[in-house]
């Protein structure tokens, strides 16, 4: 291993927990896609509802038990794995780093898990699925049929497991931050916005050499095959003028069924009469997401809202869920409500910003810890034991409930 390499590595091992992957990325990343990364829509109200919804639900210990290895593995759509957490699909992610979807491929599979690779990712989605292991695609509209066709035939002939429609996506959220910033990981950068982000990125000289060298990416590839010309869309293109959802309508989502071989999940989900829609529509899994608040800000928190569509959809279909996922106690709280795993956006793109490949193992290797050290202190011996009973009624909401009328 070289010097360079062991000091790498020594800085990851020095994250101890999310806020320090946050803050490393931080520094890593110039100010436009730091928050681009970071930011939600409009008011960002949804983004915090997400992660206060995580803390104000309180665990039910079973005290005076020794548990040696908490067991961690369990199966979506019949795939096993060792931690029941995926990594989300995530645009622009070459941006980040010169690994980008490759890297958290690598990382996921790594850590026995399941990449869902982006339509908006950073390399070709033939690219992504040459990293071994398992892994999903996730598809857009982007404003045509066509174009939806066009990459469902190319993920299945890649050898995608399963498609992931994002229905949450007509238009993209107003993400107010990145119009501050003058940044859109769609853009091309000319002199307007040269001038507000040339300041941005000299103050980061190792982020812009490492960008300079993988040949300044800012489009999205798995595009370049659909114009006539043969170059990559801009999403902006792809979205002006309301030419059509960027996200399948439930009519693409009967398409979509109809014409991919394999399990089909719907992703974006946050009523039980949506999510029943999706399993009459045949979807074998859904994935209930307000985007990690991305989309609609008054959108509700998804750990709220995941029991309803567990008891609507049964055992008719799988339930994952997102948005808001820090810590490995929040993959045990949303797996006491009846997810069977669950998908991580933003925490391993800090990885990533933070060191590569090797960030988001590291980022992914937390999560696993914490897991299990949270497991051995709640008394409980694997994953598939998890359901509501063990967390309180007693829970910090009840308490703010209990002071609000207080305070009245
Ligand atoms: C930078 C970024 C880009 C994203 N791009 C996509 C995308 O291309 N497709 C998609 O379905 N979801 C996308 N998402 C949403 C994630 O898949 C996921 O739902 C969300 O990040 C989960 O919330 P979390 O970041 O709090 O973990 C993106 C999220 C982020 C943070």
């Amino acid at each position: 291993m070289s010097a360079l390499e062991k000091a790498r590595r020594a800085r990851l091992a020095r994250l101890l927990n999310h806020e320090d992957a946050r803050r490393a990325a931080a520094r890593a990343l110039p100010r436009g896609i730091r928050e681009y990364i970071e930011g939600g829509a409009e008011d960002e109200v949804t983004l915090r509802r997400n992660a206060k919804a995580f803390r104000d639900i309180a665990f039910r210990p079973r005290m005076a038990t020794w548990v040696d290895r908490p067991d961690l593995t369990t199966t979506v759509l019949g795939t096993r794995i060792a931690l029941p957490v995926l990594t989300a699909p995530c645009g622009g992610m070459r941006l980040v780093h010169p690994d980008g979807d490759i890297g958290l491929a690598t990382a996921a599979s790594r850590a026995g898990s399941i990449h869902v690779a982006s339509s908006a990712a950073g390399f070709t989605l033939e690219q992504i699925a040459e990293v071994q292991g398992p892994q999903w695609f996730q598809v857009y509209r982007f404003s045509s049929r066509s174009t939806m066709e066009h990459l469902v035939h190319r993920a299945q002939a890649a050898g995608y497991s399963a498609l992931v429609a994002t229905v949450d996506t007509a238009v993209s959220g107003y993400r107010e931050r990145d119009f501050k910033n003058g940044f859109s990981y769609s853009m091309r950068v000319n002199a307007r916005n040269a001038v507000k982000l040339a300041p941005q990125l000299v103050r980061r000289p190792a982020w812009l050499a490492r960008y300079v060298l993988d040949g300044l990416p800012f489009e999205i590839p798995n595009t370049a095959q659909i114009t006539a010309d043969g170059k990559p869309m801009m999403l902006t293109e792809m979205t002006k003028g309301g030419a059509g959802s960027h996200s399948p309508t439930w009519t693409d989502v009967d398409w979509l069924r109809a014409n991919w071989r394999g399990p089909l999940v719907v992703k974006g989900l946050l009523t039980a009469e949506d999510a029943r829609r999706a399993v009459d529509a045949g979807a074998d899994a859904v994935i209930v997401s307000n985007h990690g608040g991305r989309q609609l800000d008054g959108a509700p928190a998804t750990l709220h809202v995941l029991p309803r569509i567990v008891e609507a959809v049964g055992d008719t279909a799988e339930v994952l869920m997102d948005s808001g996922i820090r810590r490995g106690s929040d993959v045990l709280k949303a797996l006491s409500l009846g997810a069977k795993a669950v998908l991580v956006g933003r925490l391993p793109t800090w990885g990533l910003a933070a060191g590569g490949t090797a960030g988001v193992e590291r980022v992914l290797e937390l999560l696993r810890s914490e897991m299990v050290r949270t497991m051995r202190l709640m008394g409980c011996r694997s994953v598939s034991e998890l359901d509501p009973s063990w967390l309180g009624e007693d829970t910090i909401p009840l308490h703010s409930n209990k002071k609000e009328v207080k305070v009245r």
